[in-house]
């Protein structure tokens, strides 16, 4: 098993290449099945997710949009709670098929304060892909329709997610020592 140090801190192989790209190839092959005969409109997000999106995109046979969109949190002036705001979502997604697309889900945080953006703009259908899930660290939960690895509440890099900036080109997932 390979160690290597990212910052301060030592990661050990996690998820291998092949593991991950197996995995994202079936959620592909299921999303080609889910949405037969339809057009979905995936929306990926920024940073995290480029390399999942990159990935199970070239696994869709179907007809599909994709956009990358960022989220930004602020306070809220009169609120003591953050408000989520997107850039970058310039579509109409009235009346489409949505597949929002994240690199992972922790608490459920970000989604929770977004998805009500979405559903706002009235789309036909939303459904979230994320490659993971630590599921033991939900404080929001969520309907997660498609899920690649549910994993264990420790710190992951690699394969697009980041530690602090760095890690985001490992072709791995690795798991914080
Ligand atoms: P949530 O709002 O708690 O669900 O957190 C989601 C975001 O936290 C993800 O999109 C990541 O940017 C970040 N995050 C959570 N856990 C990890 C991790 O283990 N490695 C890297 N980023 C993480």
């Amino acid at each position: 098993m390979a160690v290597i140090r990212v910052h301060d801190k030592s990661f050990e192989t996690y998820l291998s290449e092949e593991t991950i790209s197996q995995r994202v190839k079936s959620i592909g092959e299921a999303i080609n099945a889910d949405y037969a005969g339809k057009r979905p409109f995936f929306i990926a997000i920024l940073n995290g997710s480029f390399m999942f999106a990159s990935d199970l995109f070239k696994h869709l046979t179907i007809d599909a949009e994709l956009c990358f969109i960022k989220l930004a949190s602020y306070k809220g002036m009169r609120s003591s709670g953050k408000v989520v705001t997107s850039i970058g979502l310039d579509d109409d997604i009235f009346g489409k098929d949505i597949v929002i697309v994240e690199d992972i889900v922790d608490t459920g945080k970000t989604l929770t304060n977004f998805l009500p953006k979405l559903q706002h703009q009235q789309p036909k259908s939303l459904r979230i892909a994320t490659l993971l899930h630590k599921s033991e660290a939900t404080e929001y939960p969520l309907q997660l329709d498609y899920v690649g690895f549910d994993i264990p509440n420790k710190f992951v890099v690699g394969y697009g997610l980041d530690y602090e900036g760095l890690g985001r080109n490992l072709k791995e997932i690795y798991q914080l020592v």
